[in-house]
């Protein structure tokens, strides 16, 4: 296979096979997908994996496809089953992603699914359903292709997750691009309702952290996720693994990509028995970036008084359970 590495990337050493798979996989994770929960039942047992290998293929015969893992432990069942649904997750899934991504357990426990084609459980919330009934299975390396037939499908009026470079996303309108800053968004009907905290802290917090992107580019390498986890093992020294990936919001998989360039830029070290360590450079970049951001803040926050600050500082820290 040939590879066109980034400049960072010693494409003259010797990569082991466990690197060569995670750098075909993080080449890959720069195609952005969306992400579906794929069901199948049959006698009366139940699978579902999430994926996002999920594909369109035909509008007429309408077909569409998605590739399942050989050792995933729920290929048994899609195999016996005639009829899978595509269940095509909503913004607002995140969990429902989570959950099916792990094996075991009982993956529905709690969900108030219905029964579609061939009794596949379609999900209450989802973005879009495609009720299929299996066309073909086609060996595919590592992986099966499961080709469906669509014979019922339904969309919902809701934003659909995204997952790309390992991270779950969701879709934004692509800037205008302007030398002036974008004119406010003005409702066509003002609202006569009071804007909630949430939305206030969402709009806060991405005016903030936009004035902070230069200094990310300015800073290097580090990208929006890589910042976010080297803070936390700074922060969190003894924090497991998945504990990281959840707060960084980032996917186990996110979390294996963002260590091991932190590990390429020397910022971290794995130790023996699996733990992380920040190195000088990891430590001296966590706290230049946090100079920056102190100092950024302060000009983002110049007109506001001490007593409105501390007020806000309490109140956020109350919110936020820090
Ligand atoms: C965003 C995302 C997309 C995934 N896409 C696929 C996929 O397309 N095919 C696949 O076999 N596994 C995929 N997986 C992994 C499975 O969801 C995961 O291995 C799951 O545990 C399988 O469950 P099972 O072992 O109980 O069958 C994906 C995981 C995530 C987080």
């Amino acid at each position: 296979m040939t590879t066109v590495t980034t400049p960072t990337h010693d494409a003259s050493a010797q990569a082991s096979a466990a690197d060569e798979r995670r750098a075909f996989r993080r080449a890959l994770g720069h195609f952005a997908t969306g992400v579906t929960v794929i069901t199948a039942q049959c006698e009366g047992q139940l699978a579902g994996m999430t994926a996002n290998s999920f594909s369109s293929v035909s509008l007429d015969p309408p077909l569409v496809l998605w590739s399942i893992d050989k050792s995933s432990h729920s290929l048994p069942l899609f195999e016996r089953a005639e009829h899978f649904a595509v269940n095509v997750l909503a913004a607002d899934q995140i969990d429902l992603a989570s959950r099916f991504a792990r094996s075991g357990a009982d993956k529905f426990a709690g969900i108030g699914w219905r029964a579609g084609a061939g009794g596949a459980p379609c999900l209450p919330g989802a973005a879009a359903t495609f009720e299929c009934r299996k066309q073909a299975r086609i060996e595919a390396g590592d992986h099966f292709i499961l080709l469906g037939r669509v014979e019922r499908y339904e969309c919902a009026d809701r934003d659909p997750l995204l997952f790309a470079h390992g991270r779950f996303g969701l879709a934004v309108d692509y800037p205008v691009i302007a030398a002036d800053p974008p004119a406010p968004v003005v409702p066509a009907v003002p609202s006569t309702d009071p804007p909630t905290m949430l939305g206030l802290l969402w709009d806060a917090f991405t005016v903030m952290s936009h004035d902070f992107q230069s200094e990310r580019e300015a800073l290097g390498l580090v990208s929006v996720s890589q910042g976010r986890v080297i803070s936390l093992i700074e922060r969190f020294p003894n924090a497991s693994a998945e504990a990281i990936a959840r707060k960084a919001y980032i996917s186990p998989q996110g979390l294996e990509d963002a260590v091991q360039a932190l590990a390429e830029a020397d910022f971290l070290r794995v130790e023996a028995d699996g733990s992380w360590r920040l190195t000088d450079a990891g430590r001296a970049h966590v706290a230049r970036r946090r100079q920056r951001a102190v100092a950024i803040e302060a000009s983002q926050l110049k007109e506001f008084s001490a007593a409105e600050l501390e007020t806000a500082t309490r109140v956020l820290r109350a919110l936020g359970r820090n």
